[in-house]
C-alpha cells in the first residue's frame, strides 16, 4: 500500500496495456463457416421448411458485414471450434481452482504491459478493478485473482457496465484518487466476447472479438513525466431492452429458459444505432462545455468500437465536420467490437504521436444503455 492514503489527489492516466490473442478470423473465413452451417441446417430441416414449420436460414455475406459495420476481422481465443459448423462456439478447457481463470490470465498480461510502460513497481499499486461486460464466475472476483497474480497489496473487485465498463472503471479509479482512498489503480478489461456471442445468429455473428486492456490511473504526483491529465469524466445510463444478455445465475431456476438464444448477446441493432448516436453526442458536447473545452477543438476522439457508421455520426456532431482517420481512429477493421476494451485499444494504439497540451476524448457506449466520457490532456 502506497504512502499518503486519504489525502486528495489529482487523477491522471499513467499508461495503458494491451493483450491481443494470437488467432484471427477474417470475414471470409467467418462467412464460409456460417454459410456451411446454413446449408447443413436447411438440408436437415428440408421437410419442415417445405411445410412452412421452420424458417429457412439465409446466408451471410462478407460485403454486408464490412459495409454495415466496418469490421474485417476479429481476434479470438479459440478459432477452430468457432469455425466448426458443428460447434460454433469457443471451447476452453475447464480450469482447476489452482490455475488462473481465462479472464485473469489475459487481464494480467494487459496489466503487466501497462505497469511496464509506466515503469511502475506493483508494490505501489493499491487497487485492481476488473471492468468487463461478462464475468467468468460469480466469485471469488476475477479482480482479486488478478491482484493475487500480480502480487498487489490492497483491494480489488469486479464491475460490469457492459460496453462502458472501462470508462466507468476509469471514473471509479479517478474518484478513489480524488478522495485519497488510493493513489494507483489498475482498471483491467479482459473481454472474452466470443463466449457470449451467438455465432449462429446471422444478424450479429460478425460483431465481436476477444482482447484484454488495462489502464493505470494514478495520482499525478507519482505518475511518470509523460501522462494524460483526466480533465473530467461523465457517465450516463438509460434503461433499454435493445441490447440484452439474459444469462445469469437464476437461469437454472427456470429450466424452460435453458438453451434459448437470449442467454447470449441479442440486440435490435437498428434501434441501438438510432437511439445511442444522439444520446452520446449530446453527452459529449454538454460535458465538454461544462469543462470549458471547445468540442470542435478536440484533437482526437477514441470512440467505442462497435460500428464505423455510428462513430462517423458521433464524431461529426462533436467536431462539426466529417472526422478524418487521424481525428477518430478505428480498430474495428482488425479487432471488431471488443465491448468495453474498444476505446482503450484505440487510445493505446493511437496516442503517441500527439503533443503535450493536446486534448482528446475516450468515450464508450453500449448496453444498459450506458455511456462514459473521459476527457484527457497530454502532459510531458
Ligand atoms: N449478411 C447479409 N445480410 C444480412 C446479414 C448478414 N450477416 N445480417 C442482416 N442482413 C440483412 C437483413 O436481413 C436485412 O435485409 P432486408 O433489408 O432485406 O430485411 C438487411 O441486411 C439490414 O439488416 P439490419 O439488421 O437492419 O442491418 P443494419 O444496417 O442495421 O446493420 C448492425 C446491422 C448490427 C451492423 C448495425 O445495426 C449496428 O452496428 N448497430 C449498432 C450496434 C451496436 O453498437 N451495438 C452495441 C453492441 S455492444
Amino acid at each position: 500500500m502506497s504512502q499518503n492514503q486519504n489525502s486528495a489527489g489529482r487523477a491522471v492516466i499513467s499508461s495503458t496495456g494491451l493483450f491481443t490473442p494470437g488467432e484471427t478470423i477474417t470475414n471470409e473465413e467467418l462467412v464460409e463457416s456460417y454459410n456451411r452451417y446454413v446449408e447443413i441446417f436447411n438440408a436437415d430441416n428440408a421437410q419442415a421448411i417445405a411445410a412452412g414449420e421452420v424458417a429457412e436460414l439465409q446466408p451471410s455475406s462478407v460485403e454486408f458485414i464490412e459495409k454495415a459495420s466496418g469490421i474485417k476481422a476479429r481476434h479470438v481465443m479459440t478459432k477452430a471450434p468457432i469455425l466448426d459448423p458443428e460447434t460454433m462456439a469457443p471451447r476452453m478447457r475447464e480450469r482447476s481452482n489452482d490455475e488462473p481463470s481465462v479472464m485473469a490470465e489475459i487481464g494480467v498480461k494487459a496489466a503487466r504491459d501497462a505497469l511496464e510502460r509506466a515503469g511502475r513497481d506493483v508494490a505501489d499499486v493499491d487497487a485492481v478493478l476488473c471492468a468487463a461486460s461478462n464475468m467468468e464466475r460469480a466469485y471469488p472476483a476475477m479482480a482479486i485473482e488478478i491482484q493475487q497474480e500480480l502480487g498487489i497489496d490492497g483491494f480489488a473487485f469486479d464491475m460490469n457496465v457492459a460496453c462502458s465498463s472501462a470508462t466507468f472503471g476509469i471514473q471509479t479509479a479517478a474518484d478513489y484518487i480524488r478522495a485519497g482512498n488510493a493513489r494507483s489503480v489498475l482498471v483491467v478489461s479482459p473481454e472474452v466476447t466470443s463466449g457470449h456471442l451467438n455465432w449462429r445468429d446471422r444478424d450479429s455473428h460478425f460483431i465481436f472479438g476477444d482482447v484484454a486492456t488495462a489502464v493505470l490511473v494514478e495520482d499525478a504526483e507519482m505518475a511518470p513525466a509523460e501522462h494524460w491529465d483526466i480533465l473530467g469524466t461523465r457517465l450516463k445510463t438509460v434503461f433499454s431492452n435493445n441490447i440484452r444478455n439474459n444469462f445469469g445465475f437464476l437461469n437454472r431456476a427456470s429450466p424452460e429458459g435453458e438453451g434459448k438464444p437470449d442467454k447470449l448477446f441479442v440486440q435490435e441493432g437498428r434501434k441501438v444505432f438510432k437511439e445511442v448516436v444522439p444520446m452520446v453526442a449530446e453527452m459529449i458536447v454538454t460535458e465538454a462545455e461544462r469543462l470549458g473545452i471547445d468540442p470542435q477543438a478536440l484533437r482526437r476522439l477514441w470512440l467505442h468500437q462497435a460500428n464505423a457508421g455510428m462513430n462517423r455520426l458521433i464524431a461529426q456532431r462533436v467536431l462539426g465536420h466529417e472526422a478524418s482517420a487521424d481525428e477518430s481512429p478505428t480498430v474495428l477493421d482488425t479487432y471488431a467490437n471488443t465491448s468495453s476494451a474498444g476505446s482503450i485499444i484505440a487510445f493505446h494504439k493511437h496516442h503517441e504521436d500527439l503533443s503535450a497540451g493536446d486534448t482528446g476524448l475516450i468515450c464508450s457506449f453500449g448496453a444498459g444503455y450506458s455511456a462514459g466520457a473521459v476527457f484527457v490532456r497530454k502532459v510531458g
